[in-house]
């Protein structure tokens, strides 16, 4: 089986839950501290030894494009000026050895969708999907990297899960299994939002997947499922039929920044992580929590 050398990235999602914000911006364009979410998925993806970055993108997404193209006038600006570390910054966006491919969703017809448009490209080889609403922070290993281990010595899917609560169950594509061993699950089953009473386990899939070409010709053969979209979630319960997938509880903090309070609870984790800006900023919390706790219950009454 070959090596994991491409990354899908579907970002043509409406983004509802974030408008305004997203009405003209797509949501992997929304800066958590200083670097849009896009870009630490596709750090992310780099991590792991990926080379060719596949966008499927749908309308008012030229953002990302733009974000990952050489932008000239700025660089000449900045060279003229002598602003070395803010060339660096630019210029430092990905390593010269990676490739850029966009591929436009014409219809948001869904995840699985999504993923099919990318076939083109991917071709005949095994290949990893990074949502990048799903920021995952980590303290040892990029979360695709460990996923990309297993995958490494098994050979077959693998998709990233979490345990979550089980009153958020039906916000998420659940897993049923076997465990092979500690945070390593022989999938069984899949089924995307499940109600309480119906979901097989509280594990749950968040954003990260690696897939064998298999998937495509599953996808081609689904029809639409929940939400009228065609359900990445429902291919792979295809796919479990034909191959073994494995489901990864990987290592890390994972904040859905498509949810308001998710992306909220990113920018102040990220913050207090940041060089330069953790200290700074963290006296400014402790000021908020401490001292000046009244003031932040008469500016809540103002609201
Ligand atoms: P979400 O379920 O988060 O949907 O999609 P959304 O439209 O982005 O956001 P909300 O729910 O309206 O706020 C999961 C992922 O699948 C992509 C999204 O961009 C996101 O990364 N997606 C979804 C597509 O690329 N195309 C689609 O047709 C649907």
């Amino acid at each position: 089986m070959k090596n994991i050398k491409k990354c899908v990235f579907p970002v043509a999602g409406m983004g509802t839950r974030f408008l305004p914000a997203t009405k003209a911006n797509p949501k992997e364009m929304l800066p958590v501290v200083d670097k849009p979410l896009i870009q630490y998925a596709a750090e992310e993806a780099v991590a792991a030894g990926v080379e060719t970055l596949i966008f499927v993108t749908g309308r008012n997404k030229r953002s990302i494009e733009d974000h990952f193209d050489t932008a000239y006038e700025m660089e000449r600006e900045l060279e003229a000026k002598g602003k070395k570390d803010m060339l660096a910054i630019l210029r430092g966006i990905l390593p010269k050895h990676v490739n850029c491919v966009f591929i436009r969703q014409s219809e948001a017809l869904g995840l699985g969708h999504a993923v099919l448009c990318a076939k083109p490209v991917v071709n005949d080889e095994p290949f990893s999907v990074i949502l990048a609403d799903d920021l995952i922070n980590f303290a040892k290993k990029p979360c695709l990297s460990q996923m990309v281990d297993v995958f490494n010595y098994q050979h077959c899917s693998v998709l990233g899960t979490q345990t979550v609560p089980k009153e958020s169950v039906s916000s998420y594509g659940i897993v049923d299994g076997t465990e092979v061993r500690p945070g390593l699950m022989e999938v069984s089953g899949i089924v995307e939002k499940p109600s309480i009473k119906n979901a097989p386990s509280t594990t749950a899939v968040v954003g990260r997947y690696i897939l064998t070409p298999h998937i495509f010709q599953k996808l081609e053969q689904t029809e639409r499922g929940a939400g009228g979209e065609i359900q990445l979630t429902d291919a792979i319960a295809a796919l479990l039929k034909d191959q073994r997938v494995l489901s990864y509880n990987f290592e890390g903090k994972r904040f859905d920044c498509g949810s308001k309070l998710g992306y909220l609870q990113a920018q102040v984790e990220f913050a207090l992580e940041h060089k330069e800006l953790g200290k700074d900023f963290m006296a400014y919390l402790n000021t908020l929590a401490g001292e000046n706790n009244k003031k932040i219950v008469s500016i809540k009454k103002k609201a």
